[in-house]
């Protein structure tokens, strides 16, 4: 883990989201505690566990997006969840275990998936080599077709991949992990912890590798793949994930407003109260059993989030309230928010549009002026419809960009400037109508 401070924290997240400090400050916090309790003396250690956040805040201005850039800066396995998925226990539906063994699962596949860079370069050399060997008994014709003289010319063609529409005979693995399998598997049986999708697909390869003649191009990823494959210690792999969940997994629950509250729901629905019991002991810290070991939740950072406009923080049951110590608001975005959103961030829509323009060879423009008077008539809508903070900005710039979009391909080589007036020509007629603004704006 980027030992980062909490300044350098935020300072990144600024890159990515505008305003919203006071939420930046508290996860940036509780990343770095993170880190500072790895330096705590080992009886101390254990003792320290992460603060909880709560997030509220409409919808729209940047929950998500903070908690998932916190993530990725964190190099942490991340999950999102959302509280009303759950069900409580004995009813039909996803137990609250389950995110515990979906993080893992995220957390295996985010070290395999180093190991696996790791290891590219000998799998590829790997690969290679036994591609060569697959050619040979092919030699002579491959060296009259292509007017090439000996091996280190071969090895060379195939380097570069000109023979890859050659074919060859490999041994491949028989076909693994079948989708069927997926569907077979119940829930039920997911929450022992046993993945019946890997029996199945045991069971139906029916036997050992096959040699098949397929084409270099394929035979080489498939190669590839199995030098990997061969060269990553899967139990290894698995011992750090489950570590890194354990130590650096966060989950973020989103919607955690809509569980607040006592109410039993009418029919199927269950109690809301229900739900959060069952999530009690998960945030405070227990055990899972996961298909790959166990693994303890003590440690796991819990980020949640709602709008809680109907509900408060204190609707929730009081343990639960007690696992959230950190409470921060997130604010309503102004027009000067939007105007900065368009603009700065380094996935930012104008930036967006611009990449996708450029692959038809359009170079795409926005005059200040244009980015104001989005803005403006995105905050103008939401207004006077519904508030969807900057989502609103997404459907604005789709309507005001669509016919560049749609005729892009016969404009290539365009150079598009976007000026405040071309901006109300395209979207003033709506806005007259706010029947029609509410449907497509
Ligand atoms: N403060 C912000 N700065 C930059 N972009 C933002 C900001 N707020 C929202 N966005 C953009 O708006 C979109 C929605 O944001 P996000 O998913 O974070 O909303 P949210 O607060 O989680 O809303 P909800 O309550 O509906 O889940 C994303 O594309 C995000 O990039
Ligand atoms: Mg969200």
């Amino acid at each position: 883990m980027k030992n980062l401070t909490p300044r350098q924290i935020v300072e990144e997240l600024d890159k990515f989201i505008i305003s919203q400090g006071e939420a930046k400050r508290a996860v940036a916090i509780a990343l770095r505690n993170r880190w500072r309790r790895q330096m705590v003396p080992m009886e101390l250690r254990d003792e320290i566990t992460p603060k909880n956040i709560i997030m509220i805040g409409p919808t729209g201005v940047g929950k998500t997006e903070i908690a998932k850039r916190l993530a990725r800066l964190a190099q942490a396995p991340f999950l999102k969840v959302e509280a009303t998925k759950y069900t409580e226990v004995g009813y039909v539906g996803r137990d609250v275990d389950s995110m515990i063994r979906d993080l893992v699962e995220l957390a295996v596949k985010m070290v395999q998936d180093e190991e696996k860079r790791r290891v590219e370069d000998r799998a590829k050399r790997e690969a290679e080599r036994k591609l060569f060997e697959s050619i040979l008994p092919r030699r002579e014709e491959i060296l009259n077709r292509y007017g090439i003289q000996g091996d280190q010319e071969i090895l060379a063609y195939l380097g570069e991949g000109k023979l890859d529409d050659e074919e060859v005979e490999v041994e491949v693995p028989a076909r693994s992990s079948m989708p069927m399998a997926q569907i077979i598997s119940p829930q039920g049986v997911e929450e022992m912890g046993l993945n019946l999708g890997d029996m199945f697909g045991k069971f139906f390869q029916g036997g050992g590798p096959k040699q098949r003649r397929i084409k270099i191009r394929e035979a080489r990823e498939i190669l590839v793949q199995e030098e990997a494959q061969k060269l990553i210690d899967m139990e290894k792999v698995t011992q750090d994930a489950l570590q890194r969940a354990q130590e650096a997994g966060i989950i973020f629950i989103d919607e955690l407003d809509k569980i607040a509250g006592k109410h039993a729901g009418v029919g199927p629905e269950v109690s809301r109260e229900g739900v959060q019991r069952d999530l009690l002991p998960i945030i405070e810290g227990s055990t899972v059993v996961t298909k790959y070991g166990m693994v303890r939740t003590d440690h796991i950072l819990f980020i949640s989030a709602g709008a809680f406009t109907t509900s408060k923080p204190s609707d929730l049951i009081p343990e639960l309230q007690g696992r959230f110590p950190i409470r921060v608001e997130l604010r309503p975005l102004t027009k000067d928010d939007f105007i900065k959103i368009l603009k700065f961030p380094e996935n930012s829509l104008v930036k967006q549009y611009q990449a996708l323009l450029a692959t038809e060879s359009i170079e795409l423009t926005f005059r200040e002026d244009a980015l104001e008077e989005i803005a403006r008539i995105a905050d103008e809508i939401n207004q006077h419809t519904e508030n969807i903070g900057a989502r609103r900005l997404h459907t604005v710039m789709e309507k005001l960009l669509e016919d560049f979009s749609f005729d892009a391909p016969e404009m290539a080589g365009a150079k598009l400037v976007v000026d405040a007036e071309s901006v109300r020509k395209k979207l003033s007629p709506i806005l007259k109508d706010e029947d029609l603004s509410r449907y497509i704006l």
